[in-house]
Formats: C-alpha cells, structure tokens, sequence
C-alpha cells in the first residue's frame, strides 16, 4: 500500500480537530486537513487547480484511483499558501503556521538536496548530466564517481569539465587517503564545482581491492579523518553517500555510529542508499537489489540526527515515491529511474523546488540536445556518446520504439549527423503528449 493509499483509509473516521496530531504521515495530515470540505466544493476546486496545471498529482505518478480529490485539493491549497505566502486567517487548515513541521518540509523549496540524481557510473556522465538539467533546472546533479588516482594522475579535462548549466553539481570521489582526497578536493573546488562527495557506497571488487568504497563502512575513523582533511582543503560542502551497513554488520548499530563519527569531522549532508551492501558473493548490480530496502531506518537516522541533512537513495521509481519521504528526511535521490526515465524529472522544478517554475517540453529537449550534439562533435565527440543517454525521452509515448531504434542504431552511420536527433523527436507524435 503506497502513501496515498494510506492516507485515504486513515482518513476514514478521523474528524478534522486532529489537525496536525495523530497523522502519520505527511499525507495523511493532508487527507485529515480536507475532511470538512464539502464534496461539490472540492470537486469544482479541484477541477480549477487541474486547469492551471500547478498541482497535479497525477503528475507525480499517483495512478489516478489512489487520489482522492480532497486530498488533492487540500495538498494543493497548502502548497499554494505556502510558496506564495498567502495571508489566511490562523483557523484556517491551511495556514503555513498551523502546518505540521513534517508537511512544511514536504512542501518547503529551501533544501538545495530535495531531489537528487545519484552518480551512475558510465551513466551520469557530462552529456547526460546536461541532457538531465534540459529537463530539470532545480535537481542536484551528481558525476559518476572519479578515484583520486585519476583525478591526480589522469586527464584532468576529460574527467572534471562540465557544461556551466550542469550547476548545482556535485563531483563524487572514491579514494581512502586523507592527503589524496584533500588534494582532489581542491581540485574540484577550483573546477567549481558546488560539493565534494566521497563514495563510502561502492561495493565492487576493484573499489575493494583499493580499500575505498563500501568496504569503509567499517572504519568509521578512516572516513571522519578523510572528511576533515577535505573540509580543511575547501570552502564548498563536503558530503557522503553511503549505505546502511555492510556484509554481517548490524544497520541499526553501524549506522548511527558510523554518522556520529564522520559528523563530527564537519560532514553535515549523508546520503544513504537505504541497504546493506554484500561485499562478497553479489556483483555491483545485484548489490542494487537483493540486499532489502530499510526505508525506515533512513527515517530514523534524521530523527535522531535532525541537526544533518539526510537524504534518502534506493528503490525510487517516481516523484510519488520520492515525495513519501519528503518530510521525513530532508531530500531524496533517484538513480536508475532518472537515467531509464528521465521524463520523471519533468514535475521535479514545478512540484518540489519553485511552482510557477516552466513545464519543459520533450521536443525542445530533443532540439536542444540536437544543438548540443552539434557543438560537441565539433570537437570530436561521437553522436553516440550523446545520443545513448536520449533514449528514454520518450518512453511511453506512441512512437518512442522508433525514436530508441534511430537513436541506438543510425547513428552509427558514418554520415549520422546531430540533425538527426531532431528528427527522430518529429516521428514522435506530437499528440501523443498527456495533458496534465
Ligand atoms: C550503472 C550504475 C552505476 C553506478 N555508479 C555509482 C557510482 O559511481 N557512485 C555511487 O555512489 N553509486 C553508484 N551507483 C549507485 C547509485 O548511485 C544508487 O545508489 C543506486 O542505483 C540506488 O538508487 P536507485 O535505486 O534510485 O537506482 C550506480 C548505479 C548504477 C545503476
């Protein structure tokens, strides 16, 4: 049973004079909130709020029978009220003021970590971190992850460089060595980019074999003398993702331990991908979905911890999902879903971040990537590189088979231009877009 669900069955039977007490969940207080609004009423409204196209969630990947109109009404009036500051009178259920510190969060832009795209390595590459910010403007965009050994003794440009629109951008390290690590901060730093983040996530075997990743779940210590040296190298955040625990530790143990030690470094921001990893018997992609989701757990970590950012990674495969958990933690991060999906990043600027923020369109990102692939392979880059990531615009929509099929297959023609990423987007049928 998903959130909405759940708060659609609390609803039930819960007079409104609980308003911010007994809820358990930010949509529940929603559901409880709208109670005493009258059907016709929230139907009309609710139709008006469809019309302006600001609040649907639909939009976030609710499937339309888990949505109550009263709870999209009374979801829309609070976020109305809010981001705009509406004066109303303190009775009324939706007054920011009388807003459950949980629901504010929910619906508070301020977190620059709200919605993150995770480091895919050979995924979340420059092109498709620049194809990624055409969709959205407000996610926080992450690099795959660079070891020190590359970042010291390899070509520079070809690892660092990014587009300046690729900003908020975060470069993720893997090393294990203070020096090493600081010295690459720096780097990064004067690459501009806008934070640090060291890999404590990795469970490969030649991330192993290096002592980095994963494996320094174990020796918190190595990872809080990491973190300092980095914070003293620069101004910019210094942050970790990390998991729950690794191999026979225990998450409910290791992992408070594990935050206090490296907090007390200066790391304020810990991402957590919500599962142990495995470090011997699973590959890497088995590590992304055998070991269970403790969903809770990451909760708890913010409730123990409320002075940290947390932000919660794994398993999410839409803004419904992330917005579960928003609330409860402080942001969210989304990987394999961005990357396969990446339409689901189109709500993120409107609903999460600014809501008069534009609603991107998928032909005008095809014809930008077009545009970019065009300056790119002036310089040598090969269309393929740029065009593997495109794949997924369409995905859904009537024609989306043709559109993967041209992307995948004619431009390893010799004579494939950027053009033809702007011509693959026409075969796709205009009409084809759901109106939200
Ligand atoms: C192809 C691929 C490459 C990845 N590379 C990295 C990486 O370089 N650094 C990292 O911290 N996590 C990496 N991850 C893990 C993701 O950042 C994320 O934690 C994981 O996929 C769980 O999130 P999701 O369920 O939303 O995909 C990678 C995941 C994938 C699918």
């Amino acid at each position: 049973m998903d959130v909405l669900q759940m708060s659609r069955v609390r609803c039930v039977g819960v007079g409104h004079k609980g308003f911010g007490r007994g809820a358990e969940s930010p949509m529940d207080e929603i559901g409880v909130r709208c109670q005493h609004l009258g059907t016709l009423f929230v139907k009309l409204l609710g139709n008006a709020f469809k019309r302006m196209g600001q609040f649907d969630l639909h939009a976030w990947g609710f499937r339309s029978h888990d949505i109550s109109p009263r709870v999209m009404v009374c979801y829309s009036i609070c976020l109305f009220c809010l981001s705009n500051q509406v004066p109303v009178s303190r009775r009324c259920p939706f007054n920011p003021a009388t807003v459950s510190p949980r629901l504010r969060a929910m619906i508070d832009p301020a977190s620059p970590y709200r919605f993150c795209v995770a480091p895919m390595m050979d995924w979340t590459d420059r092109h498709d971190r620049y194809f990624l910010r055409r969709i959205s403007r407000s996610a926080r965009l992450y690099t795959q992850m660079i070891t020190t050994g590359a970042i010291l003794h390899g070509d520079r440009r070809r690892l660092l460089d990014f587009d300046a629109s690729e900003h908020p951008l975060a470069v993720q390290v893997g090393g294990s060595d203070p020096t090493a690590l600081a010295d690459c901060a720096r780097i990064a730093e004067d690459w501009e980019y806008d934070e640090i983040n060291l890999n404590v996530g990795c469970p490969s075997d030649r991330v192993q074999s290096g002592t980095f990743g994963a494996c320094l779940m174990r020796d918190p210590d190595r990872v809080a003398d990491c973190i300092d040296a980095m914070r003293r190298a620069v101004s910019v955040p210094v942050t970790v993702k990390c998991r729950i625990g690794v191999d026979d530790q225990h998450p409910h143990e290791a992992l408070p331990g594990f935050i206090d030690t490296v907090a007390a470094a200066g790391c304020a921001v810990f991402i957590i991908h919500a599962r142990k990893a495995w470090l011997s018997g699973l590959s890497p992609a088995e590590n992304r979905s055998v070991p269970p989701l403790d969903y809770p757990l990451v909760h708890a970590m913010k409730q123990r911890r409320p002075d940290l950012v947390i932000v919660l990674n794994g398993g999410l495969a839409t803004l419904g999902d992330a917005a579960g958990h928003l609330g409860l933690v402080d942001g969210v991060m989304m990987g394999r879903a961005a990357y396969r999906t990446p339409w689901v990043l189109a709500d993120v600027d409107r609903l999460l971040f600014h809501p008069s923020a534009p609603v991107p369109n998928r032909w005008e990102v095809a014809d930008a990537m077009s545009r970019y692939a065009e300056r790119r392979m002036a310089e040598g880059t090969p269309l393929k590189a740029i065009a593997r990531h495109l794949t997924g615009l369409f995905q859904g929509l009537p024609g989306a088979r043709s559109w993967r099929r041209t992307l995948s297959e004619e431009v390893r023609g010799p004579d494939a231009t950027a053009d033809l990423i702007r011509r693959a987007a026409l075969m796709v049928s205009r009409r084809a877009e759901p109106v939200s």
